[in-house]
């Protein structure tokens, strides 16, 4: 028996890097799962290589930061699928600037795909898993959202500290209609975000000694993680957060 067997998954960002994983990870274990993402050509080209493994993979366009796109990818969703049990809020976009550094266009572009992206993905989706008796909802927060450090960008930790409440509070309000919500933090994970803001090897050699584990994060122990907390598994967890960091923040 399958874990996920008839469940319809949608992950955003899910194109490429851990989002992508997540999907290969939760299709192998039956989910019908939908990609919504920005990058249509990685998108398109994830969904046929997952259909071509058996996976039942649907690729959407969807820029969270857009109500009405996210309106429309649910109904896609519904319509293909007639379901929605499982939101992963994975969409994010990185900025390692200061606060001094950071310009208002900068701050509000990543507190609105990382934050509100995900505000818009739970606000839309709840009243949908209400309707069909409850479900599962995982915030990809980061390591970020609960500790901050000098290098840390000022618009990327706050917006992933308010996925960090934004998990919470999703929690309590839906919790009688059998809604959990949970969110991840992981610490520096081998993907194209983390090439992005390492850009050169000094810095990234300063984070892998910061790892109690003396190495990077793969996008896969992330999606086990996510997996777990999205299963029936986890049936009696919800409002709280894991951390995948390899012992990081235990320091
Ligand atoms: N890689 C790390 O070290 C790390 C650490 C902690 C948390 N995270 C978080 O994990 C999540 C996944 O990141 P990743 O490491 O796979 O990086 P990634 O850059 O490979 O993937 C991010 C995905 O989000 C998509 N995206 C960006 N803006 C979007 C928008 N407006 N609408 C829809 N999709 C959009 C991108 O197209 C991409 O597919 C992010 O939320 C990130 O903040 C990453």
């Amino acid at each position: 028996m399958h874990r996920f067997s008839d469940k319809v998954v949608f992950i955003s960002g899910g194109a490429k890097g851990q989002g992508a994983v997540e999907a290969k990870m939760f299709g192998s274990e039956n989910a019908k799962v939908i990609i919504g993402d920005i990058l249509d050509d990685s998108g398109k080209a994830l969904e046929k290589e997952l259909n071509s493994l058996g996976i039942n993979c649907t690729y959407l366009h969807l820029d969270v930061t857009n109500e009405s796109e996210w309106e429309a990818a649910y109904a896609q969703a519904l319509s293909k699928y007639s379901g929605l049990d499982i939101l992963i809020n994975n969409a994010g976009i990185v900025s390692r600037a200061s606060i001094t550094e950071t310009s208002l266009d900068e701050w509000e572009k990543v507190l609105s795909v990382n934050a509100t992206g995900s505000f818009l993905g739970t606000k839309l989706g709840v009243p949908i898993m209400k309707d069909l008796g409850g479900g599962s909802i995982v915030n990809i927060s980061s390591t970020g959202g609960l500790v901050s450090s000098p290098t840390l960008g000022a618009a990327y930790a706050s917006s992933k500290a308010a996925m960090h409440l934004l998990t919470k509070t999703t929690a309590l309000q839906y919790a009688n209609d059998n809604i959990r919500c949970n969110s991840v933090h992981p610490g520096p994970i081998d993907t194209d975000m983390l090439s992005e803001i390492t850009n050169n090897s000094d810095l990234l050699k300063k984070y892998q000694e910061k790892i109690p584990l003396g190495r990077l994060g793969r996008p896969e122990e992330v999606a086990h993680a996510v997996l777990f907390l999205a299963s029936d598994e986890a049936s009696f967890i919800t409002g709280t957060e894991l951390i995948i960091d390899g012992g990081m923040l235990a320091q």
